[in-house]
């Protein structure tokens, strides 16, 4: 099938189709992205779908909530790993919505899933059974060391629920104690959220300071560094230990087999929960199912979400038998959580990555992409180090990554930013295409030029 059959034709002001952006003149994509962040009202009477990117950007700037500093590009469709503006721009998505399109947009199992489901029954409540729900349940039971599931609708949810029953298993399990172990640990670099909780667990203190007081009791440690966390977790009053196999909005660090080895033994003594929060990393995107195989270390609960209903929200807690029985009815709940509709489509994911050919594939491609971003940019006095594997991978430069990002935009490239904003986040679909790599690369090289006229400035 064409890339130019998914341009988005329907819409009035879609430019002509054409094969690559890069033949533009160089200022044309910034006239075009160029947004006056005081742009006047657009007219509010004109329909939204018939409006240009800058309209679309002044009325968001109008009717939301600004919580996002947004790339001023207005999506409006997409296929495989390809993504189409409003005015028919083309980009290759190396962000998969940050690490969940892992299908791809529109891939066709999917929307097979989500058609057939969408006509039987979309939502129920979880005052009743439902088939989808129980099915992907079992399928994720099977796929990893858990023995059952708590659904929930996205990642930092998933977090506060695995909060809660932390805590719950450490009352269930000393009901003698008059104070049973409460506290968490969390490293540096982390990401669990931004619901009160999960935040209380995120390090960046910059997220948190807004909202003081959050959950006490959480102490952050070096990430990698075994001893603190042992001496800490030998304590006796931390109930978990958080943390990411490989850090995502972090900067793209990855653990060691010794540190995770070193903790699990720790918390075993203690009585201590090991939590691994795969939100980001998890459900193939190593390469691995589940990240923590790499190392080869288990975890009593997990944490997921982001790939896991290829675009729709969800989010998932794995746990033990031990775990589970620490909860009763009441203790948690949601709304929406594991309806059939999201957990059809999950049914469809789940399946698609668990293939160990699907595995395979996502980590050749992505030694093939860092063995090629090595070569080819590896020698820029600004990269510092390309790091990560499978397809989730961390170019980590000595100033900020913004004008990178922003003039690969211009070219018709998305890519994201992590840690402090000096890492180039690559977390492509991983449905990704070598050529597809090859161009990401060629885009990347050709634009690394404005770090330093941003440094000489
Ligand atoms: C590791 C990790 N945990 C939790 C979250 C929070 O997920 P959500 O944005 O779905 O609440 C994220 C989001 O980036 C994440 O990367």
């Amino acid at each position: 099938m064409s890339w130019s059959l998914h341009l988005p034709l329907n819409n009035p002001h879609a430019a002509a189709p054409h094969s690559s952006l890069t033949s533009r003149p160089a200022n044309y994509f910034a006239a075009c992205l160029n947004v006056d962040t005081r742009a006047p009202d657009s007219d509010q009477s004109k329909p939204l779908k018939d409006k240009r990117s800058s309209e679309i950007i002044a009325d968001e700037k109008k009717f939301i909530v600004g919580t996002y500093a947004r790339a001023p590009v207005v999506l409006e469709s997409g296929k495989g790993c390809k993504l189409y503006d409003v005015e028919g721009r083309e980009y290759l998505d190396l962000t998969s919505g940050i690490a969940v399109n892992a299908l791809g947009h529109g891939d066709s199992d999917w929307l097979r899933a989500l058609a057939q489901q969408a006509e039987v029954l979309a939502h129920v409540s979880n005052v009743y059974y439902s088939v989808p729900q129980v099915e992907l349940a079992k399928r994720l039971v099977a796929s990893s060391f858990a023995d059952r599931v708590f659904f929930c609708n996205s990642g930092t949810e998933a977090n506060e629920a695995a909060i809660k029953f932390s805590r719950k298993f450490q009352r269930h399990s000393n009901p003698d104690k008059t104070d049973p172990s409460m506290e968490f640990i969390a490293f540096s670099n982390c990401f669990h959220g931004r619901t009160m909780g999960a935040l209380a667990l995120t390090s960046k203190e910059h997220y948190r300071t807004p909202f003081q007081p959050v959950m006490p009791g959480v102490t952050f440690l070096e990430y990698g560094d075994t001893q603190a966390a042992v001496e800490k977790i030998q304590s006796g009053k931390v109930a978990a230990v958080f943390v990411e196999p490989i850090q995502g909005e972090g900067g793209i660090y990855s653990s060691t087999k010794e540190f995770l080895q070193s903790l699990r033994t720790a918390c075993d003594k203690a009585g201590c929960l090991l939590v691994f929060d795969e939100v980001q990393c998890g459900l193939g995107r190593t390469g691995y199912l589940w990240a923590h195989e790499a190392y080869n270390v288990y975890p009593d609960i997990m944490t997921l979400a982001k790939p896991l209903a290829g675009g729709l929200p969800i989010g998932a807690v794995l746990v033990t038998e031990q775990v589970a029985a620490a909860i009763e009815y009441g203790d948690h709940g949601s709304t929406f959580a594991g309806n059939p509709l999201v957990s059809s489509a999950a049914i469809t994911v789940l399946d698609k990555i668990s293939d160990p050919s699907f595995l395979a594939s996502v980590t050749e491609k992505g030694q093939y992409f860092k063995d090629l971003l090595v070569s080819s940019i590896g020698g820029n006095s600004h990269v510092k180090e390309i790091r990560g594997f499978g397809l989730i991978i961390g170019i980590d430069l000595d100033v900020s990554a913004s004008p990178l990002v922003e003039a690969c935009q211009q070219s018709g490239l998305l890519v994201l930013t992590a840690g402090k904003g000096n890492v180039v986040r690559i977390v492509p679909p991983l449905i990704i295409s070598k050529e597809e790599v090859e161009k990401a690369v060629g885009i990347l090289k050709k634009c690394f030029h404005v770090l330093d006229e941003a440094t000489s400035t």
